[in-house]
């Protein structure tokens, strides 16, 4: 039988009672079953970063078995640094077996909201300011979830860059802006990626909660994208009974255990039991829900055919090394400092608290128990062996409180609606222990043949519920790393942190490599590249600017405030604005360093002759002048010469990541559609191409272009 046909009928056959369990949560992470037809609980899990621990059904309390630890893989920005979509693919792969190994059916990942400031303290789980990088590490990474028989949850639907007042901030986006850059991610992860599901956020956008609003999921998403897929609330983000049924949403997930109470649950059931609202309005939803299921092999004819997955394995965390190897970016390499000849190396010295720190249990939702975590200590000790000796000194003190987020209650979660109260979090170092810190750590620092300052940020500021203040590092780093660098000069300066950070020593230290948090294996990753085993081949996925006022929304006071927050800046995000503005920024998007050196020749660029479809083919040449093999991201902009609408100065329409061994050269060639010119145009409300001029710009980043071509568009 065909199947909605088959859906229609089992929905025939079903009870009000047994519709309504099915669209709400009945656990706090499934919905309800009904038996008597066959049709399963949906399970669901966190998140992005890996398979999190099994919670109690009804109480947000870990279950406290030891079955429950999971691989952890690099964090969005992390996978987004690494540009290569097959590392995406892999990622979301062993990712959706580790969901489908621990028996869940949805895996509320990936997170692509576009990293609008460097505040948001989401932004370590998102991927980019730029939504061609979110299309292109999203589209295979669900795709790789899914082709387990578990379902990508993309989040979070819409326009959700910022966690202060994150409940009911109402951000008011203009339609063009939408559409270039918030939607950009969603649309792919729908039309490319068919994401089985898609998670509203928490807050409001133009007026309506994202949730349940019928802007946005009804005329958006389910009538101009066509999407039949099954449309989750984020846990609490639903706040009324009539709007959440009218709108597209399907499933009601909230961090109370009142099930029976939500708003889709008991008062759902009584207004259309009244007549106040139709029954056919859950039967679409019960429809949404039954496809889905179908999808994953839990019902119908293909049942026994389910994928049963796996968790933990050395294949996974094998993967995880390979995407944390090449998320790690070179931002400055001064007399090739690095990599640090483990030859003759006798007594070395790492200084900074996330030498030794575990970031894998904090952040927010996507917590995890990691099987392990290699923090860069102990990945430089696996390195160097036992001839060499590694003294750690800690440098600072990490005062903060983080208990006083995440143990409160039974566990983060449970108080997770609710505004977290920052004095509580922030505590202030002592003043005789800071000055100890940093003695010992300079007085190392004078005695050892290298010195590694490991510092950054951690999930006391890379936190889900809170923005961050300023990008300026806490704990007093700067002053430590300015104290060593001026006994050691020659101190390598690693900063791991999921947000950007000011570096006000940035033209002191001759090296800085930049780690986000990068999975079980980031501190192995760390280790290889600083001492030459890997070579380097990440790049920023986001502009780091020298303070975060440089970025408009902030100037312009539109971030983190609550209320409301108005996307004043339109279309000047990231290197938008910086590019565009001509703003001097710390390192540019698109920015990273390799051992070797690249040459970009031989660009050319034609419109080819089709009539019906544009397409520009593109072609040029990478070579490897240096001589140890390498990978490079070349990048190509397109620019709109002249253009009857405002238009950033350049936009990045395609990368490629290509290996290459040492003087060899390789040929890209890149076919560039209609989506690499056009802009969306308000009054005709879609995309639209006018013909001119447009250049056509490869190179290593988005400052760092090396060649260009011209090329002419008709009209079409
Ligand atoms: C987060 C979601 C997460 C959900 C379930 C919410 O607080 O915003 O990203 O998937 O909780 O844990």
């Amino acid at each position: 039988m065909e199947t909605e046909t088959w859906i229609q009928d089992i929905v025939k056959q079903m009870t009000l009672d047994e519709k309504i369990a099915m669209i709400h949560g009945a656990g706090l992470f499934r919905t309800g079953s009904v038996e008597r037809l066959g049709i399963p609980s949906l399970v669901m899990t966190d998140g992005p970063i890996g398979v999190r621990a099994e919670f109690e059904d009804k109480r947000w309390i870990p279950n406290g078995m030891t079955s429950d630890y999971a691989s952890y893989f690099p964090s969005g920005s992390a996978l987004a640094a690494t540009f290569n979509t097959e590392l995406a693919r892999l990622n979301g792969k062993v990712l959706g077996e580790e969901a489908r190994g621990r028996g869940k059916d949805v895996l509320l990942a990936p997170s692509i909201n576009i990293k609008r400031t460097p505040l948001c303290g989401r932004n370590f789980e998102y991927m980019s300011e730029d939504p061609k990088v979110i299309e292109e590490m999203c589209v295979p990474f669900i795709q790789g979830i899914q082709e387990n028989d578990v379902a990508a949850c993309v989040k979070h639907l819409a326009a959700n860059s910022q966690e202060n007042d994150r409940m009911a901030v109402d951000t008011i986006v203009d339609e063009r802006t939408l559409n270039e850059l918030y939607f950009k991610g969603f649309y792919a992860a729908v039309k490319e990626g068919n994401s089985y599901c898609l998670m509203g956020a928490y807050n409001k956008l133009n007026g309506e909660y994202c949730c349940t609003s019928r802007q946005l999921l009804n005329q958006v998403v389910r009538e101009k994208w066509n999407y039949d897929g099954t449309i989750i609330s984020d846990w609490g983000g639903v706040h009324g009974t009539v709007e959440a049924a009218e709108s597209s949403l399907d499933i009601e997930m909230d961090i109370h255990s009142d099930f029976d109470e939500h708003y889709m649950a008991n008062p759902l059931k009584e207004k259309i039991e009244n007549g106040e609202l139709s029954e056919g309005l859950v039967d679409k939803k019960v429809s949404n829900i039954l496809r889905l299921m179908k999808r994953l092999n839990m019902i119908g004819e293909d049942k026994g055919k389910r994928k049963s997955g796996t968790y933990s394995t050395v294949e996974h965390h094998q993967a995880a090394l390979d995407i944390a190897r090449e998320s790690i970016v070179l931002l400055k390499n001064e007399d090739s400092r690095l990599p640090i000849r483990k030859e003759g190396l006798r007594r070395i010295a790492v200084i900074g608290e996330n030498g030794i720190r575990i970031h894998s249990n904090k952040g927010g939702s996507s917590e995890l128990k990691a099987l392990y975590e290699t923090p860069p200590l102990l990945g430089i000790k696996k390195i160097l062996g036992g001839n060499v000796t590694v003294e750690y000194a800690k440098g600072y003190e990490v005062a903060d409180n983080l208990k006083a987020v995440y143990e409160d209650e039974e566990s983060w979660q449970a108080s997770s609606t609710q505004e977290v109260d920052i004095s509580k979090i922030r505590v202030k170092t002592d003043n005789k222990e800071r000055e100890r810190l940093l003695k010992e750590a300079v007085e190392l620092a004078k005695t050892v043949d290298e010195v590694i300052f490991i510092g950054g940020l951690n999930h006391a500021y890379d936190l889900e519920g809170i923005d961050r203040l300023n990008m300026v590092l806490p704990y007093g780093q700067d002053r430590v790393i300015e104290e060593v660098l001026k006994v050691n000069p020659n101190t390598v300066v690693v900063m791991c942190a999921g947000s950007p950070v000011e570096m006000p020593w940035q033209d002191k230290a001759k090296a800085i490599v930049f780690q986000y948090y990068a999975g079980m294996e980031g501190g192995t990753a760390l280790a290889e590249i600083l001492f030459g085993d890997t070579n380097p081949s990440g790049k920023l996925p986001e502009t780091f600017p020298y303070h975060a006022t440089d970025c408009l929304p902030v100037q312009l006071g539109e971030m983190g405030k609550p209320g409301k927050v108005t996307f004043k800046e339109k279309l000047k995000v990231g290197y938008r604005q910086y590019d565009t503005d001509k703003t001097e920024v710390a390192f540019c998007f698109g920015h990273g360093l390799s051992y070797t050196q690249f040459q970009y020749s031989d660009l050319k660029a034609y419109v080819s002759p089709s009539k019906e479809e544009i397409c520009v083919k593109v072609s040029f040449t990478v070579t490897n002048t240096g001589d140890r093999a390498g990978k490079e991201i070349a990048q190509l902009y397109v620019s709109d010469v002249e253009s009857s609408e405002w238009r950033p100065v350049h936009e990045l329409k395609a990368f490629r990541k290509i290996y290459l061994k040492p003087k060899e050269q390789k040929q890209v060639e890149i076919k560039l559609g209609k989506d690499a010119f056009s802009y969306y145009a308000q009054k005709q409300k879609q995309f639209i191409i006018e013909e001119g001029s447009f250049v056509i710009e490869v190179g290593a980043s988005s400052r760092d272009i090396r060649e260009r071509a011209t090329i002419t568009l008709g009209a079409f």
